[in-house]
């Protein structure tokens, strides 16, 4: 019987191209879904997979939605922590109130999906979608580059502590699909000044995800596809 895969926020964009990447490589997957619910329920009915909805902004989020699957014989052996709210405030102008959803959903629930899956599948793999601004100092965006580094410290801290049952690995992107309203100038910079001068692929980060569930000597490794943006721009 194949594997399952629950990859968290798939029915659009990068989520999207891990539902299909995983289906390709035999994969049943599990569409979870906030808002996306039509998207969503025509790519598992496309993939023949299946379609979950839960909001992901507290720390009760894993419990639920793995309460909720294993009541329906779902429980997956591989966990993609891809879903995300990208936020452009700074440390110093963040309101509290924002400040709690962007940590609730780009750490809190996905470490609290992380202890669901350990609790409930008790082994498997788990891949958290980080972000290559966890290698430095964000000015622009310090709350959800902090978030995002705190998963990734979360990430290696339960490779160790989960050993050998559950493996825990990072997958690092750069610039694959800007957010809605950002500058296309700016953009084309950023990439223009990155080491490898490219935008960097959905597909490339599906491959790096399915390199990572066929890796089983891999715990606690963080993948930059980056274009190498985490060593530095060259401006
Ligand atoms: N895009 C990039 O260039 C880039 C760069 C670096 C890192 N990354 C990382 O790669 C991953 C995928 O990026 P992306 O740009 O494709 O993501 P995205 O479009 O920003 O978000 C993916 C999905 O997350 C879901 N989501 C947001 N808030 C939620 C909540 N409270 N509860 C449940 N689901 C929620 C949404 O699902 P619904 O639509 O169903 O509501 C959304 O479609 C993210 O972890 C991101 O941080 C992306």
């Amino acid at each position: 019987m194949s594997k399952t895969v629950l990859i968290t926020g798939a029915a659009l964009r990068i989520g999207r191209e891990l539902a299909c990447a995983f289906a390709k490589d035999g994969w049943r997957v599990i569409v979870h879904y906030r808002r996306s619910k039509a998207e969503a329920e025509a790519l598992a009915a496309q993939l023949g997979g299946v379609a979950v909805q839960g909001n992901l902004s507290s720390a009760a989020a894993g419990e639920t939605l793995f309460g909720k699957l294993e009541s329906q014989h779902l429980l997956p052996e591989c966990l993609i922590n891809n879903a995300s709210e990208y936020g452009r405030e700074n440390l110093r102008e963040v309101s509290a109130e924002r400040m709690e959803a962007l940590l609730a959903v780009n750490f809190t629930a996905p470490l609290s999906l992380m202890q669901a899956f350990a609790r409930h599948c008790g082994k498997g793999h788990i891949i958290n979608l980080l972000d290559q601004s966890i290698a430095y100092p964000d000015k622009r965006r310090g709350v959800y580059a902090l978030a995002k580094k705190a998963l990734w410290h979360a990430t290696e801290a339960a490779a160790l502590e989960w050993a050998p049952d559950i493996r825990v690995n990072g997958v690092a992107p750069g610039l694959v699909c800007s957010p809605p309203g950002v500058d296309p100038a700016k953009i084309a910079n950023v990439l223009q000044s990155s080491p490898l001068g490219r935008r960097n692929t959905e597909g490339e980060i599906a491959q790096a995800c399915l390199y990572l569930a066929h890796a089983p000597s891999v715990t606690g490794q963080i993948l930059y596809v980056d274009g190498g943006m985490h060593l530095g721009i060259n401006n």
